[in-house]
């Protein structure tokens, strides 16, 4: 019956009103189990009240499983009547978010070992400027405009996400930061990427040939970032040398 959806979110969030029809837990664990396999990835695009991630993580405590989920939130508003905007909650999505917080703190207290952690992303346009896109659309004369092709408000997280879904890197990598001569590097699951996205031409071929040693599997510069033309050109040989089965890309 919904309205033990209902009830669920009251113990969650003290409040049983906070969302209108939330489903209960059980149905999304029954409809779990009938549609998917203990390590499959479980989709939902309605996501509302994160019922779908609930039962997910309570059905892996349950049965071991390593479900994984994929939880996709318009941005929407709350409406100003609503109970969740008079909790404070602006939009559905930071409900959603916040369901799933609370509802994995309370998985982990009977079981401890449930992966309960998840990362938060939001679709957004391009981090490329228009001219990475056409080059021949733009007046030559005016290139210095465009020294760099990424857009200026973009965060190296930003770049880091977006090289990740052009090479199918799973999403759900830990990551980790390291400042490598005075440069931030990103490095996704130890080597599987190695990103550093600094844009003051500070990259130079020391640098590079410090990353190549770590012999990542993929490695990202940004246009911006390399010291010359020479440096720029150099990366490929660099690498071909230290490190051959390296994919390198530059953006
Ligand atoms: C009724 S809620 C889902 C409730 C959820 N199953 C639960 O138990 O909490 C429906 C969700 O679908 C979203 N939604 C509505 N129309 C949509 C559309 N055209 N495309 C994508 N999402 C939409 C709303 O933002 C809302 O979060």
């Amino acid at each position: 019956m919904n309205n033990l959806g209902s009830n669920e979110m009251g113990d969650i969030f003290s409040n049983s009103t906070l969302f209108e029809n939330p489903k209960p837990v059980g149905l999304l664990e029954y409809i779990i189990e009938l549609g998917s396999s203990s390590d499959g990835i479980i989709v939902d695009f309605f996501v509302g009240a994160s019922t779908t991630a609930h039962a997910v993580m309570k059905k892996n405590a349950e049965d071991g499983g390593k479900r994984r989920f994929v939880m996709v939130q318009l941005p929407e508003q709350c409406a100003t009547e609503s109970e969740a905007f008079k909790a404070g909650y602006k939009t559905i999505a930071e409900v959603s978010k916040e369901r799933i917080r609370r509802a994995g703190k309370q998985v982990k207290q009977n079981n401890p070992e449930v992966d309960t952690g998840f990362r938060v992303l939001k679709v957004d346009t391009s981090n490329m400027a228009d001219i990475y896109y056409a080059p021949d659309a733009f007046d030559r004369t005016k290139l210095d405009l465009f020294v760099d092709n990424i857009k200026p408000d973009r965060t190296p997280e930003d770049l880091l996400f977006q090289v990740m879904l052009d090479w199918g890197v799973d999403l759900a990598l830990p990551i980790t930061k390291q400042s490598i001569q005075g440069k931030d590097v990103f490095f996704v699951d130890g080597n599987v990427l190695a990103a550093c996205f600094d844009a003051h031409s500070g990259i130079d071929e020391t640098f590079v040939k410090e990353l190549a040693k770590r012999q990542p599997l993929r490695v990202v510069f940004r246009d911006a970032g390399f010291r010359d033309s020479a440096v720029k050109i150099n990366v490929e040989q660099i690498f071909k040398l230290l490190s051959p089965t390296t994919e390198v890309k530059t953006i």
